[in-house]
């Protein structure tokens, strides 16, 4: 996740020293996606101790989460589900079942523990899949989540019309993900550095000056409510329904 915190929890703590995105040695002979499952199989063991260690709670992240996953009802398609963070927020009293998958099957193997240890395993089914090419039908599910996988995913907006078609006409694509800031100077600051970033430490291959909200409409989604969280919107959280006629 291309946070400014976890870059700088990163620098303090020396976390994810020689994982950089483009540390392979290989990167010129893999596609990006490629790329990109490689490097997540390598950030698996130590994801949590970031992205949801001290420093994600202190700053709110936890609760963003929580908040979010109240929403989710019914059949569930959790895409980039990662480690499976937000698992243990689901209400197990309104969802009947979620698949949930990732490019990254390292990842995975931590979100399956995470499901075995909440006592989940009947109700989460985990697949490798690439959140650009969803193998499931249309209008399939109630609820789509994603969770800061926006910014990394290699087409995001193929990744988004993809939700938008297999969520139901009256179900909803709960996002939260990282944003551009509605507070001009700081927008400008992201936009100046992000492809810089992207690469380094906790960033994760993740651009975090995406406008959102123009992604989600763009790829055919209606935003409902798109709520900014710290500094005008570093973090952002959306309710989409699939726009009528998509
Ligand atoms: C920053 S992590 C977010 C994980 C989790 N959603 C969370 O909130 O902690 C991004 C995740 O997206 C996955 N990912 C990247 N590109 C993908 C793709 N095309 N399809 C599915 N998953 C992808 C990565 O493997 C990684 O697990």
């Amino acid at each position: 996740m291309a946070r400014w915190w976890a870059v700088a929890a990163a620098a303090s703590s020396g976390a994810f020293a020689d994982t950089d995105v483009g540390a392979t040695g290989v990167g010129d002979q893999l596609s990006s996606k490629a790329l990109t499952k490689e490097s997540y199989d390598g950030f698996a063991e130590g994801y949590d101790n970031l992205d949801g260690g001290w420093a994600a709670s202190a700053i709110g992240l936890e609760e963003l989460r929580s908040q979010l996953l109240a929403g989710a009802t019914g059949r569930v398609l959790e895409v980039g589900v990662g480690t499976g963070l937000n698992l243990r927020h689901y209400r197990r009293d309104l969802v009947s079942g979620i698949e949930a998958v990732d490019l990254s099957p390292g990842m995975l193997s931590q979100a399956s523990s995470r499901s075995e240890s909440l006592g989940m395993e009947r109700l989460v089914k985990l697949s490798v899949m690439d959140a650009e090419h969803l193998g499931f039908p249309s209008e399939a599910f109630d609820t789509v989540v994603d969770t800061f996988s926006l910014c990394v995913f290699s087409d995001p907006s193929a990744a988004l019309r993809e939700m938008a078609r297999v969520c139901k006409p009256a179900g909803r694509v709960l996002l939260l993900e990282n944003s551009k800031s509605d507070f001009g100077p700081l927008a400008a600051y992201q936009d100046l550095t992000a492809s810089f970033l992207v690469n380094k430490g906790g960033a994760k291959g993740c651009f975090w000056n995406q406008d959102v909200e123009a992604l989600c409409r763009g790829a055919g989604l209606e935003v409902v409510r798109s709520s900014p969280a710290l500094a005008g919107g570093l973090f952002r959280t959306l309710e989409c329904a699939p726009a009528k006629g998509s």
